[in-house]
């Protein structure tokens, strides 16, 4: 097909380019668990995508690096708590390198419907059962439709931008983060 962006002549993207364009895109971020053989994982998320409304459903991206994606996979349900700007260690906490069992230690959670654990105080939360997996690249496309949702005190989201985290005042008001050089 003509004038497609495939076929148009030019150097490949250079990825740390295309990282440096996506870092302006500001999003949200939630934490993604899911229960298998009994015990709790989790990680941190930015990709993660409302799809429909009938049925309400999600798309959630996650790395084949990541120890959750495999469990997640298994167990076929997981959950996603959305969390407020007051929330950043959690965010950090759940993106560490470290066993599920440290990450959990001492995080106050709650069970849902699949037994998943929601983070306690998030902005809300969804549980999903998992409809699809699709290979993306290095990645995995994990569709969900959602089987429950819960409503917490509204308030001030986490912003994730040029790889940091806005600020919150007092008053709820959010600052960027500064572009790195
Ligand atoms: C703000 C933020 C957003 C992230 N978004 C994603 C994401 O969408 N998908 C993903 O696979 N990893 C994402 N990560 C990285 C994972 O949280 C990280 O690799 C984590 O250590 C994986 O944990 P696990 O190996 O215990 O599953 C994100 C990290 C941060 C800080």
């Amino acid at each position: 097909m003509a004038g497609r962006v495939t076929d148009a002549p030019g150097p490949p993207v250079d990825p740390a380019g295309f990282r440096r364009l996506m870092a302006r895109w500001a999003t949200g971020v939630a934490v993604v668990t899911t229960r298998a053989d009994s015990a709790d994982a989790g990680l941190t998320v930015n990709g993660l995508l409302s799809v429909s409304l009938r049925p309400p459903s999600l798309l959630v991206s996650l790395t084949r690096d990541a120890d959750t994606t495999p469990l997640l996979e298994r167990s076929g349900s997981f959950a996603a708590s959305f969390l407020g700007a007051d929330q950043r260690s959690l965010s950090e906490r759940f993106a560490r390198p470290i066993p599920s069992a440290e990450k959990f230690s001492g995080v106050a959670v709650h069970r849902g419907r699949t037994g998943v654990a929601m983070l306690d105080g998030s902005l809300g939360a969804v549980e999903c059962r998992v409809v699809s997996t699709t290979p993306a690249f290095d990645h995995v496309l994990i569709l969900g439709e959602v089987v429950a949702i819960e409503l917490g005190p509204d308030r001030a989201p986490l912003v994730f931008q040029h790889s940091g985290y806005a600020e919150v005042d007092r008053e709820g008001r959010l600052t960027l983060p500064r572009p790195r050089s």
